[in-house]
């Protein structure tokens, strides 16, 4: 009988070990140990998205990361987007980045080249990368009570337009579930990339003209 408590208090703790493992709070969440901005920079293309409640860029999402001369971290994107419910845009986003006590961990203010596209202020933290070839982004907008994230977002970027290569699937899975969201990704499809390299693509797009100003 005694064995039997005590094979009970094992599996509890076996159990809570596993809780442990899985640990949700954002707060906790590791990024990139000594990030690099200007190794970071250059064009990422998103091959996997998570979406936050409510919608922004659908897919089709190429961003481009800019280091000026003062350090400072910009960029610019280029993504799908559904406006007024029906037209189908090609749209060009924008985006600044302030620093914050973690060199992978940035404020982003963003906001699109048309005025009925969306701005927002949002987290955009580099949980991984190899700066080669794949990066994990996340960003959670709303923490709830119990510290974990109720409205997150995630891209997953990859330098190649082709995807990710077989290699990185592993590291990028192992990152997915630790920022508790593995499962949550869909794929995200290419044609406004080929669309904007000139390509036929099967449904009719719009390319949204985007002013500089
Ligand atoms: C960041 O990367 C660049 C380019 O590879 C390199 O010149 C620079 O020394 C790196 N910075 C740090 C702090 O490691």
């Amino acid at each position: 009988c005694v064995r039997g408590i005590m094979l009970r208090y094992i599996v509890a703790f076996c159990l809570l070990a596993v809780c442990w493992a899985q640990d949700c709070q954002v707060d906790n969440i590791q990024v990139m140990q000594n990030f690099n901005r200007t190794k970071y920079a250059g064009t990422w293309y998103a091959v996997a998205k998570k979406d936050p409640v409510g919608l922004f860029l659908l897919d089709n999402i190429v961003a481009q990361f800019n280091i000026a001369e003062d350090g400072q971290m910009t960029a610019t994107a280029e993504g799908r987007v559904i406006i007024l419910q029906q037209w189908e845009l090609c749209a060009h986003m924008f985006a600044t980045f302030e620093d914050t006590y973690d060199p992978a961990k940035f404020k982003m203010k963003y906001w699109g080249a048309a005025a009925n596209l969306q701005t927002g202020y949002d987290d955009h933290w580099v949980i991984s990368t190899d700066y080669d070839n794949y990066a994990v982004h996340y960003a959670c907008r709303e923490k709830g009570y119990d510290g974990t994230c109720i409205d997150s977002y995630s891209f997953v970027f990859s330098r190649h337009p082709t995807g990710l290569r077989p290699e990185d699937q592993y590291i990028v899975t192992q990152k997915k579930q630790e920022i508790c969201l593995l499962g949550k990704y869909r794929r995200l499809s290419d044609a406004c990339l080929l669309y904007l390299a000139g390509k036929e693509v099967s449904q009719p797009l719009l390319l949204y003209q985007a002013k500089s100003s």
